[in-house]
């Protein structure tokens, strides 16, 4: 049984064992599971190369430690109760007998296709079951799943496809989403037009829309498993054989491909799902994350399933057929613990009270959130309506590149503070720096958050670029990893999460890169350039300001490019990259060396260009009264 904190006490005790021999910590967690052969050596590392290495030698399977080593007891409890988009509709509950039979039936048939260990199989599928079957098949033979989140355009599919070089694309002939239908198959479609790797595709259905089936490529899901058996013996993985990629945003060019590995995440998600929520036997928990994002991956999929929980996967949205949707989900299962983000709170609380009246929210213990800053007002709603002032926040901060939640509540043991992640779970080693490199000791600091040591969960490379996971996390600061995020330590050493201190934007809690969305409007043929920049947002957290520098002007004029700039960034990269407010500017402020001083277009976007800094560096200054004239906010 992965080991469990009950006391504030046990709390600081395990942290301590964490610094004092962090080996001898993450040993015990690790020697929890069924390992086909024990590690030889618990961790090898070197921020400088850099190389990390954890439980080497060991030998395991995933799957194994989900299924096989828990069906004694767990066999016909349920694994993944399925909420489905329409609230009418039947919905579906897995128990773990079941799921692994779906499981070990989608690994032979993927097997039948060529796949084999190491291969990489690309997944753009609705939030359904055979989603998280997917997955485990992958992992039971050894393939790399690349989960692409079902919102992205076929561009963005179809470059994720080809950085991973897939061989084979898991889709479905289309996906609910509210009241709308999204034409996954015909989306896969187009990006499959230029992905050369791709020879099969498996598609499941779910919507019945009619669509294309490219004879000797595409393969219905259930010819796929037709006839295989629910027998699939789970190959044998080296601790460190990657387990997924999984892509997210970088502060400069393209999306990045996330490498995790087997060993280590299967600790860390294990460990951290069961303290952080303080997960019992029997609870049900609900994320309502898309598995398409880490959280999901995580803390859908592994964290729970690896503990024998309950995972509850819904498949639509939290604001249809209204807005009570999470809150009638929570009644009908009696959800123990619940997991969401920032921006589905401030949505649902615009919305008012009423939608949680009368709704029986008392099964609730815990609540979560994660991917961006919780403002206190949506905290103290969460808090007070939810969770009826009776259940602790867990506010979690992590990131793809973490492989789990890093700073945050233990649920119920540590005293919490409206948004502060509070303090690092045991094995986590934070450090806060000033941009020169050096450490803040002691407490009220604030400056980059760094983390010191490795922990098991943390990402190994970036697919096919180890030079720039060495660039973006180890060479900024020395010897350390380097998060991207601005953080405090206030007076009593708790975290406070300030937001990224690069060029990376949080909207709606998703992850995206300004430089990739100039990119894409930069390819609309009257655009010359562009900044983007992230402003404060009601509901958002962040949205999204462009600045559009146009040759001349179509004969839609104005409003006619904005539009226009708004299809080409959806086409793209998808509809959560399209910007909130584009503004068209004569030319952007640059520094005579060219570079453009995005620190004066935040302050603009901000509407505060009341405190603009030194702009003396600036080739003409004058474009930025221009600019502040022509904002498409209150400056
Ligand atoms: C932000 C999501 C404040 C942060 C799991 C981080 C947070 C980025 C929090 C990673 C939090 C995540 N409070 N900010 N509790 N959690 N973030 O990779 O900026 O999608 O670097 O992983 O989200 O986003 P990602």
């Amino acid at each position: 049984m992965v080991p469990k904190i009950h006391s504030l006490g046990g709390y600081i005790h395990e942290c301590q064992k964490g610094i004092a021999n962090p080996e001898a910590f993450w040993n015990q967690v690790a020697e929890s599971f069924f390992w086909r052969k024990r590690w030889d050596k618990t961790v090898e590392w070197d921020f400088k190369k850099p190389e990390i290495k954890w439980f080497i030698n060991g030998k395991l399977n995933i799957t194994e430690n989900i299924f096989e080593k828990n069906l004694y007891t767990h066999a016909n409890l349920p694994a993944i109760i399925w909420e489905p988009n329409n609230p009418e509709e039947a919905n579906r509950v897995l128990t773990y007998k079941e799921l692994l039979a779906e499981v070990n039936m989608f690994a032979n048939a993927l097997k039948r296709l060529g796949v084999r260990k190491g291969d990489r199989v690309a997944l753009y599928m609705p939030m359904v079951p055979e989603l998280a079957v997917g997955m485990l098949a992958c992992a039971r033979i050894g393939a790399i799943h690349s989960v692409v989140f079902a919102g992205f355009s076929a561009q963005s599919l179809a470059d994720r496809i080809n950085d991973a070089e897939a061989t084979i694309l898991l889709t479905a002939d289309g996906g609910y989403r509210g009241s709308k239908i999204t034409p996954l198959k015909d989306i896969a479609d187009d990006a499959l037009m230029h992905c050369p790797t791709i020879k099969n595709s498996v598609v499941l259905k779910r919507t019945g829309s009619s669509i294309n089936m490219k004879e000797g490529r595409d393969i219905w899901w259930h010819d796929a498993i037709h006839g295989e058996p629910a027998h699939c013996e789970p190959e044998e993985m080296d601790s460190e054989d990657e387990l997924f990629i999984l892509y997210t945003s970088g502060s400069t060019g393209k999306p990045k491909g996330i490498v995790h590995t087997t060993g280590g995440y299967m600790t860390y998600t294990a460990y951290t799902f069961k303290n952080v929520f303080q997960y019992n036997p029997g609870d049900v928990y609900f994320c309502t994350a898309d598995i398409g994002w880490i959280t999901g991956h995580s803390y859908i999929v592994y964290g729970p399933l690896l503990n024998g929980a309950q995972t509850l996967m819904f498949e639509g949205v939290p604001s249809w057929p209204d807005a009570g949707r999470f809150w009638d989900i929570v009644a009908k299962y009696k959800v123990n613990q619940f997991y969401t983000a920032p921006t589905a709170i401030r949505a649902l609380l615009a919305k008012g009270s009423e939608f949680i009246e009368g709704k029986r929210l008392d099964s609730l213990k815990v609540l979560g959130t994660v991917g961006e800053p919780i403002n206190e007002e949506a905290w103290h709603w969460y808090h007070d309506h939810i969770g009826k002032n009776r259940c602790p926040i867990v506010d979690t901060w992590w990131q793809t590149e973490t492989g789990g939640i890093m700073i945050s509540p233990i649920a119920g043991v540590t005293p919490t503070k409206p948004s502060f992640a509070t303090m690092p779970l045991p094995g986590v080693q934070p450090v806060v720096v000033d941009n020169s490199g050096k450490e803040l000791v002691g407490n009220s600091v604030e400056g980059n958050l760094c983390i010191k040591y490795p922990w098991p969960g943390m990402l190994r490379t970036i697919w096919g670029d180890h030079e720039r996971m060495k660039d973006t996390y180890f060479s900024r600061f020395e010897n350390m990893y380097f998060t991207g995020d601005g953080v405090k330590r206030d007076e009593d050493g708790y975290y406070r999460i300030l937001g990224r201190v690069d060029d990376v934007i949080n909207v709606s809690g998703h992850r995206l890169g300004t430089a990739e969305i100039e990119n894409a409007i930069n390819e609309h043929p009257l655009v010359n350039e562009s900044a983007v920049v992230g402003y404060p947002h009601a509901i958002k957290g962040q949205g999204i300001y462009a600045f559009v520098v146009c040759g001349e002007l179509s004969t839609g004029g104005e409003d006619g490019i904005r539009n226009s700039i708004m299809k080409g960034v959806n086409k793209i990269i998808g509809p959560i990259a399209k910007p909130d407010i584009i503004q068209l500017v004569p030319s952007l402020p640059k520094t005579r060396s060219g570079k453009i001083m995005r620190r004066i277009l935040r302050k603009i976007a901000e509407g505060d260009a009341s405190n603009l800094g030194d702009i003396t560096t600036l080739l003409d200054e004058e474009v930025v009264d221009q600019i502040i004239d022509g904002a498409l906010v209150d400056v």
